[in-house]
C-alpha cells in the first residue's frame, strides 16, 4: 500500500498502520459529528494545559504564544461557522489540534506533551457539564420563584386533595403548588452536589498512568476554576460517574415535571375543569374543532422517558468496563447532551407555562364539596369531645353512609340527624364541616392552612432571593 492511500486519520497516530479504515468503520468510530459541541471546553482546557507547560518550562514561551494565537483564530473560525470539521480526524480534539498545527506549526505539535485524549476528553466533558449544571441551577431557581408566585395568589383557593385519586381532604391550591417547590428545591440541591464532584481535574492522568513530565496539575485546576484534581490517574480517565450522577438528578427532576404534567393534564380535562393553560402551550385537533390539547405537559411527561432511558444507557455503558479508558466511553456524549437539552428546554418552558395558568377556584371548590372531604374533620371534632379516635372514625363512617344514601353532604344534614350518630355533636360542627374550617384547622408546620402557606411562601422567597 502506498503512503498516499493512508487516510489522514491513520496518519494521526503513526506509521504503524498499514491499511486505511473503511468509510463505514470511520463513521462508526468517529464522534466529531456530536462532540464538536465540546469545542470551547476543549480550547479552554488546552490553553490552561499549554500555559502550565510553559510555566514549567516544558515548552517555550514562544510556543505558548503561538498556541494562544492559533487557538484565538480557531475560536473565531468555529464561531463564524467557517471551521471545517473532518470525519477523518475522528473527534473534536484531533480536529482542533490538527488545525492548530496547520496554523502555527511545531508549537501545535507540542501542545499534546504530557497529555492524552483520555484525560483531555474527561476534562472537556467535566468543564462543559459544570457550566450546564450552573445554568440548570439558575433555571431551577427561576422555576421555583414562578411557582411561589402562583402559590401565594392561591393560598386561599381550595381544591380536593386526593389519595388513590379519591377525594381525601380539602387542601389549599397554594399548598399543592408548594409541594412541587419542595421537589424542585431538592433537585437544585442535587445539582449542587453533582457540581462539586464534576468540577475536578483529570488532566495530568495522561493515557492512564500519569506522565513523566513535571506537570503542575494544581495550577491547571486553578486556572480552570476547578475545585481540585482527580487523585488517581486510572480513575480520572475512566470513570463517568459524574455524568451518571448528573443524569440521575436530571431524570428525577424530569419525573417531578412528569408528575406535575400529569396533574395539569387532568386538571385541564373537562372532567376536572380546575385550570386552563394559555393557548400558546396547547394545540388543536385537525378533526375535532372543539379540542384544545395540553401538548406541552404531555410532551414533558413523554420526554421524561427519554431522560430515564439516557440514565439506563449511561449506567449500562459503565458496567463491565475494565480499568482504565475504553472507547465505550465515547458513547457517553449523546445521552448526556440530550439530557441537558431536554431538561433545560423543559425548565424554560415551564417557567413560562406556570405563570400562564388560569385557576378556576369555583370548579375546584365544587369538586372539594363532593366526596365527603371533611369526614376526618368530624372525627377529629368527636375526639375533641372525648371519644377515642377509632370510635369517632366508626361514628363518622355511619354518618357518611347515611349521607351517601340520601345524596347529601355531611354539612347538609340537620343537627338532630347528626346528633343521632353521637349526642356530643353541637351547632359548632358546621364550621368544622366547612371546607374553609377544615383548611384553617391544619395550622401546623407543613400543614395546608393558608397561614402556613403564606409562611412557606415567605421562607421560599428568602431562600431564593
Ligand atoms: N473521542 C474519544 C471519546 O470521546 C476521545 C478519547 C479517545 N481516546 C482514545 N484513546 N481513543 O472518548
Amino acid at each position: 500500500m502506498s503512503s498516499n492511500q493512508l487516510d489522514k486519520k491513520s496518519q494521526a497516530w503513526s506509521a504503524l498502520f498499514s491499511e486505511p479504515m473503511s468509510d463505514l468503520v470511520k463513521r462508526y468510530t468517529a464522534s466529531v459529528g456530536f462532540d464538536q459541541r465540546l469545542w470551547k471546553a476543549d480550547i479552554t482546557g488546552s490553553l490552561a494545559h499549554a500555559e502550565m507547560l510553559a510555566a514549567q518550562q516544558i515548552i517555550g514561551a514562544d510556543d505558548l504564544a503561538a498556541i494562544q494565537r492559533g487557538m484565538a483564530q480557531i475560536t473565531q473560525e468555529i464561531e463564524a461557522g467557517r471551521f471545517e470539521w473532518k470525519l477523518d480526524l475522528e473527534d473534536v480534539h484531533l480536529n482542533i489540534e490538527a488545525r492548530l498545527t496547520s496554523l502555527v506549526g511545531d508549537a501545535g505539535k507540542r501542545l499534546h506533551t504530557g497529555r492524552s485524549r483520555n484525560d483531555q476528553v474527561a476534562t472537556d466533558v467535566r468543564l462543559w457539564l459544570r457550566d450546564e449544571i450552573t445554568a440548570i441551577g439558575g433555571l431551577l431557581n427561576e422555576l421555583q420563584r414562578a411557582l411561589v408566585e402562583v402559590a401565594e395568589k392561591n393560598a386561599e383557593v381550595i381544591l380536593p386533595g386526593f389519595t388513590h385519586l379519591q377525594v381525601a381532604q380539602p387542601v389549599s391550591f397554594g399548598h399543592h403548588l408548594l409541594a412541587y417547590v419542595e421537589m424542585f428545591s431538592r433537585d437544585a440541591e442535587r445539582m449542587g452536589d453533582v457540581f462539586r464532584r464534576t468540577n475536578r481535574l483529570p488532566l495530568g492522568a495522561a493515557a492512564l498512568a500519569g506522565t513523566s513530565y513535571p506537570l503542575d496539575r494544581e495550577r491547571v485546576a486553578k486556572t480552570l476554576g476547578m475545585d481540585g484534581v482527580c487523585q488517581n490517574s486510572l480513575d480520572a480517565v475512566s470513570d463517568r460517574d459524574f455524568a451518571i450522577e448528573f443524569t440521575s438528578a436530571a431524570a428525577l427532576c424530569m419525573i417531578h415535571f412528569s408528575r406535575l404534567s400529569e396533574e395539569l393534564v387532568l386538571w385541564m380535562s373537562q372532567n376536572f375543569g380546575f385550570i386552563d393553560l394559555a393557548d400558546r402551550f396547547c394545540t388543536g385537533s385537525s378533526i375535532m374543532p372543539q379540542k384544545k390539547n395540553p401538548d406541552v405537559p404531555e410532551l414533558a411527561r413523554g420526554k421524561t422517558g427519554r431522560v430515564v432511558g439516557h440514565l439506563m444507557g449511561l449506567i449500562t455503558l459503565m458496567k463491565g468496563q475494565p480499568l482504565a479508558y475504553n472507547k465505550d466511553n465515547q458513547e457517553d456524549k449523546e445521552p448526556l447532551f440530550d439530557t441537558v437539552d431536554t431538561l433545560k428546554d423543559t425548565l424554560r418552558i415551564f417557567i413560562e407555562l406556570v405563570a400562564g395558568i388560569t385557576v378556576k377556584p369555583e370548579a375546584m371548590e365544587r369538586a372539594a364539596l363532593r366526596g365527603y372531604a371533611t369526614a376526618t374533620d368530624l372525627a377529629d371534632y368527636l375526639v375533641k369531645k372525648g371519644l377515642p379516635f377509632r370510635d369517632a372514625h366508626e361514628v363518622v363512617a355511619h354518618a357518611v353512609k347515611f349521607a351517601i344514601q340520601r345524596g347529601m353532604d355531611l354539612s347538609d344534614l340537620p343537627l338532630d340527624t347528626l346528633r343521632s350518630f353521637n349526642p356530643t355533636i353541637a351547632d359548632d360542627v358546621y364550621e368544622v364541616l366547612s371546607l374553609r374550617g377544615s383548611l384553617n384547622a391544619r395550622n401546623l408546620l407543613g400543614g395546608t392552612a393558608p397561614a402556613q402557606v403564606r409562611a412557606q411562601v415567605a421562607r421560599h422567597r428568602a431562600r431564593l432571593a
